[in-house]
Formats: C-alpha cells, structure tokens, sequence
C-alpha cells in the first residue's frame, strides 16, 4: 500500500514537464522501485534507484527494464560515477532516516550527480509532525512519543510489529526489524529528528538553492495554530523542498 502513497506529491510544487517529462531521474532510497518504475512509465527518459537496503534493491531489480537500474549503493558511490549525469532528483520519505551528521555529505553528492539547472524533489516527515514517529500503523495516536516514555512506545510497537507478522502483514518491515534507536542492519529507518528549521539551515550551506518548501501534512486546524504560533513545529507539518543546482 505504502508504495502506492505520495507518488505524484512532486506535482504540487513544480510542472511535470520541468521534473518529469523526458528527464533522467534519479531515486534516493527507491526501496523495492515501485515508484521508481512508475516515473518512467509516466514519461521520464532514464531512471535509476539506489537505496541502502539489499533486500529492498534485490526486489527492485525484478522490475528492471530498459531505462530502469537499480543499484544497491550509497549517493557518495554514485556521484563518482555519475556527476552531472542527472536533470531531477527526487526522494520520498528518505532523509529522516539519515543521520544528522551525513546530510550535508548527502546534499552535496546531490550536487555532484545533479546538471546545472538540475531540480532535487525532497519530501520527508519531520518527527513532530502527525506521522512522524512512524509508529501510526502500531498506535492509534498521532504524538505518542511525546506523551509516553519513547522506550515503552517502542516496547509496543515491536510486539504489535510481531503479531502483525505473524499473520503474513507488514511486508514492509522485515521480520527481524525492531523499533529502537539502534541502527538496524538491512533496513534504516532510524529517525533524525531533524526540523524544517534545521534541515534550511543544511541546505543553505550545500550549494544548492531552496527554491521552496511546501507544507503537505498540514490540517486545517494545523495552519491556523501555525499562523497563531509560528514557531510551534507541532503544527508546521511535514515539507517538500525543491531545491535547484
Ligand atoms: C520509508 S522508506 C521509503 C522508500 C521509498 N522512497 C518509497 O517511497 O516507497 C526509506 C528508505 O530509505 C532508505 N535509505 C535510508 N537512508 C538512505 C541513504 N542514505 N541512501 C539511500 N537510501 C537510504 C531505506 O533503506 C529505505 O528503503
């Protein structure tokens, strides 16, 4: 299901014909591909998908066909194969798994594999955010960890996570997978924390330019709070950037 989600999210901040339409698409942390194969379907030249995950690269590769490749590497990897190889980037709901400390590294491979002119489509889930725990599938409660101890949530979720295995659901984690801080092996899922504040702040000295942030989460009852408190980030949602070399 979670593939079918967000996929023509990019359409609300930039004309397909800048992002899509016969461009060379890269996909950071694509998973199995599904939305990587659909950007071509709907119009790309050449897309590729790299993520970190083996076991989600190796699911992805089934779906390969001419003008899609998937690669089970990091963006560093690929910026020295391929710099400047790229019209657009895009990247859904990646860039709160990766650490605080390698995102600057990240944005500037970004810069490396983009063209001049090139746009990166960024959208993630900020963790005060409604979602942004990820835990929405486990807990019926948008704010859980900042209610309860994030320990005990976590306690919770790993044996609602069980269960859910057990009865063949929740293919998306893998069945060793644990809610923790830890770093878990195969799939990274960990969460940065990282705000909107913080994340302008990393891009602004990445070279790249921030054309924009969209918020997409937002309620109504949200942009109202927000308009009142503008600096709770309780009610400023979730972004998606576009940012442009
Ligand atoms: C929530 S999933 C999103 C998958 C896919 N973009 C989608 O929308 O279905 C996050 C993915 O990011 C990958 N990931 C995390 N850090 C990464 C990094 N630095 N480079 C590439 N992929 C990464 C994880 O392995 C995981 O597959």
């Amino acid at each position: 299901m979670y593939d079918g989600v967000g996929y023509d999210i990019y359409d609300r901040i930039v004309a397909r014909d800048r992002w899509l339409n016969n461009k060379t698409i890269l996909d950071i942390g694509c998973f199995v591909g599904k939305k990587t194969e659909r950007y071509l379907d709907e119009g790309a030249k050449e897309v590729i998908g790299i993520d970190l995950s083996k076991r989600g690269i190796a699911t992805a590769k089934q779906f390969e066909k001419p003008g899609l490749r998937f690669f089970n590497i990091s963006s560093s990897e690929l910026a020295r194969k391929y710099p400047a190889y790229f019209d657009t980037i895009v990247s859904f709901t990646v860039f709160e798994h990766i650490s605080r400390e390698s995102l600057p590294a990240v944005l500037e491979d970004i810069h490396t594999l983009l063209k001049k002119g090139g746009l990166c489509l960024i959208a993630f889930n900020h963790y005060l955010d409604r979602f942004g725990s990820h835990l929405a599938n486990f807990i019926y409660h948008a704010h859980p960890t900042l209610l309860f101890n994030e320990k005990h949530v976590f306690e919770y979720c790993n044996r609602k996570l069980s269960q859910y295995h057990q009865i063949g659901q929740m293919g998306y984690y893998p069945p060793e997978y644990k809610f923790s801080k830890e770093q878990n092996s195969d799939v990274y899922l960990e969460l940065n924390k990282v705000t909107s504040e913080d994340f302008k702040s990393i891009v602004q000295r990445s070279g790249l330019k921030l054309v924009r942030a969209v918020p997409y989460s937002q309620t109504t009852f949200m942009r109202l709070m927000n308009l009142l408190l503008p600096r709770i980030e309780l009610f400023k949602g979730s972004y998606l950037y576009l940012l442009e070399k």
